[in-house]
């Protein structure tokens, strides 16, 4: 278990609990985990003087301050309590595996070994307190068993106790404390009281553990999302780029054919001026030229400098008549029969009048395309009807013209997107800005060969 800043804060509080005088009086502690991989236990962090002089010290100075545990797990911190006997074991391994340092070679038979009792053996009172999750304590250091040789110098003077760190019946490390500056000897209820401690530290321990673990996999998510961002900017940046592009060569293309027309006109006319005739002609192609320009420059800047809609209450009714008979004859000069089918008592709605009105005649220019690329023969009808539902004023704008191809279909709101060779591909993308910015919607229903409609929803509450 690797000991973060946190965890050392809660480790630093268990072997307080053990040292302090208000708690279990300990002279010195010691505490020991398992490494990540498992193989070792370290010492981790140590509390108590290192000499009987800095023991004389330190409780010279604590004594008659009357200190409660609570005072002191506040005010000691790691830093101030960092001292000689921290720095001589802290870092100390002890393998866990049998072959490099002697061990009981199992459970012990009771809860306390009495190592006066029986012979000597080879044994690591800390392995053994780990392996069998029991207390070990050890009377005679003299008999401490095969710990490295550091260990033994630090623990050779008096009782020692060792007491496995538990959690829910995993041993996570060992506290390893004694009385080497009092003499005092280690009596059965300290060891309780060490025993219930360290239970309360193994849990806490292995819940830090596993919380450290979950932000660790919650940061390394965090990670993931802003390199999933990082590419998803990317790939954005060099969409945006693809567009550009595309729309570069589109907007040149559009613009390069009427200013062809209108150069090879105006040159004509300046080689020809007394011809009035031509001169007249070919001013006719030229300002229409000019109109194309302008209807372009006209959708483009829509496009690219959309205004926020100034809301109007509005009677859709009355708007769209009046926009029909506006454009009635245009549409029956080439030959399309419009028709209203307008719900009697709509709900009036909040709209930009004029950004409504571009969104129809968007709408019936495109009806108009595909009107005329049907048979000759065929009628041209384009409807427009409205009705009330739902909460929303529903508009929808019917052609039969040609329909549109099922792999057209995902494509045709795409800005600059468009099948016809003159169009420009944002009479659409126009539509759907507008409907979006009204907090409405579109829907298209389309079949090929026999016609198409849009659909807007415009709410009706504001
Ligand atoms: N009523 C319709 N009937 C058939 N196809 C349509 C209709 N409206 C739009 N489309 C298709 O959607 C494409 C995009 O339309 P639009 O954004 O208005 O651009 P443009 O009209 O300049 O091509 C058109 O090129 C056409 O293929
Ligand atoms: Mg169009």
């Amino acid at each position: 278990m690797k000991a973060t800043p946190d965890l050392r804060g809660l480790i630093h509080a268990i072997l307080t609990c053990v040292t302090a005088g208000p708690g279990l009086g300990f002279n010195r502690a010691v505490l020991f985990l398992t490494d990540d991989r498992q193989t070792h236990l370290v010492a981790v962090m140590a509390i108590g003087p290192a000499t009987p002089e800095e023991a004389h010290v330190t409780w010279t100075s604590l004594a008659g301050k009357n200190h409660s545990l609570e005072d002191l797990l506040h005010e000691v911190t790691e830093e101030s309590s960092k001292s000689a006997f921290q720095a001589l074991v802290e870092g100390l391994t002890i393998p866990l595996d049998d072959a490099e340092f002697g061990s009981s070679g199992g459970p012990a038979p009771t809860g306390h070994r009495a190592a006066a009792a029986g012979p000597p053996t080879r044994l690591n009172p800390l392995l053994e307190a780990y392996r069998s999750r029991r207390v070990v304590k050890i009377v005679e250091p003299a008999l401490l068993g095969d710990i490295p040789p550091r260990l033994r110098e630090v623990f050779s003077g008096s009782e020692v106790v060792c007491v496995p760190l538990l959690a829910k019946e995993r041993a996570l490390g060992v506290i390893v404390a004694d009385n080497a500056f009092s003499g005092e000897p280690i009596g059965e209820q300290r060891i309780q009281l060490l025993q219930v401690l360290a239970l309360l530290a193994g849990l806490a321990l292995d819940n830090a553990r596993m919380y450290q673990q979950v932000e660790g996999q919650a940061s390394q998510l965090q990670q993931a999302l802003d390199d999933l961002h990082a590419t998803q900017e990317q790939l954005i940046h060099s969409e945006r780029l693809a567009t550009v592009g595309a729309v570069v060569a589109r907007v040149s293309h559009e613009i390069r054919n009427p200013l062809t027309t209108i150069g090879g006109f105006a040159r004509t006319v300046r080689a020809h001026p007394e011809d009035l005739e031509r001169v007249a002609r070919n001013a006719g192609i030229i300002v229409d030229e000019v109109e194309k320009l302008e209807a372009l420059l006209k959708e483009m800047l829509d496009f690219t400098n959309p205004k926020p809609p100034t809301l109007q209450r509005t009677d859709l009714n009355a708007l769209i008549t009046t926009l029909a008979n506006v454009h009635r004859d245009e549409l029956s000069r080439c030959d399309v029969v419009l028709t209203l089918e307008l719900e009697p008592n709509l709900p009036a709605v909040f709209l930009d009048r004029n950004q409504i009105q571009r969104m129809l005649l968007n709408l019936w220019q495109n009806a108009l395309h595909a009107v005329e690329e049907q048979p000759a023969d065929a009628s041209r009808m384009l409807t427009v009807q409205t009705r009330h539902e739902e909460g929303a004023v529903r508009v929808a704008c019917s052609d039969n013209g040609r329909g549109i191809p099922r792999d057209v279909l995902p494509h045709i709101f795409t800005p600059f997107f468009t099948t016809k060779p003159r169009g420009t591909g944002l009479g659409l993308a126009v539509v759907k800005r507008i409907a979006d910015a009204h907090g409405g919607s579109i829907e298209v229903q389309s079949t090929l060969g026999s016609g198409t409609t849009f659909t807007i929803a415009l709410p009706i509450a504001r």
